[in-house]
């Protein structure tokens, strides 16, 4: 996309949240660091640097289905470092419910996957989490689904959890009265070989293993690497926002992950963007980049747009 000339300050910006109406708020990691949650690609303090640091070549393993499905233990011995805090919300998300309640949010599309917006406030018709979130789990073997909080004490204790559903339909199992096993037909040892006692009692040459049932690993219903981001993203963009907006207000993200890094070039030329992340990018052109702490920034903006802010933490319990 190309700059339009005439916005450049933060009074312009203030001015484009005054006269907006439909504006499209893409939130990403940074909208949640002021609450202690880490981000993805800060260096050092990055979630993706720690896992760097514990031996794994690229930090997105951990998110990635395949590697999931070969061994869940890795993600389930790390995720519990970006589970959230279910009781506070920060400023921006304060900001973001406040455009909401001014009438003027159109729709939340958040990368993150801690439910925030939903403690702020945010509209569940109005918030598109492109991610998928920690707030429901699945089984991948029989496909039972959760609310998330049901894991988060394995996630917290770093162990692997299984499906409820799939022991209890396995417990069931067992009870049953075993079918009589088929008729015994006499075996004999194969003549070339000698024969050990071993040899004959695991003779039916199958894997033994392959009849104990086990229970399905619960995955929280976050998008993977190699998975396809919800139908609600498509949708939602393609039939009403991309046609639609007046604003976008892009907030604490990289912009590296697509589908949600190309939004920007499939928007008309005529709406303005609006960057505040703590980083400057580049591969995308904002009419005004705010940069700096965006807790600060969405104050400062509600200032100079004549608004008050007001952020309450919940209280805990
Ligand atoms: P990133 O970690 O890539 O980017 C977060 C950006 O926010 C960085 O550029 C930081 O500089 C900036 N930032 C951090 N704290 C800030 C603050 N307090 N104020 C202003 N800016 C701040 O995170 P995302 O762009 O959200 O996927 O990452 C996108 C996706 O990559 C995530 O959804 C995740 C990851 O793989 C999944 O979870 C599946």
């Amino acid at each position: 996309r190309q700059k339009l000339a005439q916005y450049n300050t933060i009074d312009d910006a203030a001015k484009l949240l005054r006269r907006s109406r439909k504006i499209m708020v893409l939130t990403g990691a940074g909208i949640s660091t002021s609450l202690g949650i880490p981000d993805f690609r800060s260096k050092g303090t990055g979630f993706y640097d720690k896992v760097r640091s514990l031996g794994y070549s690229a930090g997105e393993e951990v998110f990635d289905i395949i590697e999931f499905d070969k061994d869940p233990s890795v993600f389930y011995s790390l995720a519990g470092d970006i589970l959230p805090d279910l009781n506070r919300f920060s400023p921006t998300h304060a900001f973001i419910k406040l455009l909401q309640d001014k009438g003027r949010l159109q729709t939340n599309y958040t990368q993150n996957i801690d439910n925030l917006e939903e403690l702020a406030g945010i509209d569940r018709k109005r918030l598109i989490q492109c991610h998928g979130s920690f707030a429901t789990a699945s089984c991948r073997k029989c496909g039972d689904r959760v609310p998330g909080s049901t894991i988060f004490a394995d996630l917290r204790a770093k162990r692997v959890a299984k499906c409820k559903r799939c022991e209890k339909a396995i417990a069931e199992q067992a009870k049953q009265p075993k079918p009589p096993p088929p008729p015994q037909t006499k075996r004999k040892p194969p003549s070339k070989f000698k024969l050990r006692k071993n040899d004959w009692e695991s003779s039916s040459g199958e894997d033994e293993d392959d009849d104990i049932p086990s229970p399905g690993v619960m995955k929280p219903d976050i998008t993977f690497f190699h998975e396809k981001l919800p139908d609600t993203f498509f949708d939602r963009f393609a039939e009403q926002d991309s046609k639609d907006v007046d604003l976008v207000l892009v907030i604490g993200t990289s912009l590296k992950v697509a589908p949600v890094s190309e939004m920007p070039h499939h928007l008309p030329p005529e709406v303005p963007h609006i960057f505040i992340s703590r980083e400057a990018i580049e591969h995308v052109n904002f009419d005004v980049q705010l940069l700096g702490e965006c807790d600060d920034v969405v104050v400062e903006l509600c200032r100079r747009a004549g608004w008050g802010l007001r952020h309450e933490m919940i209280p805990e319990g």
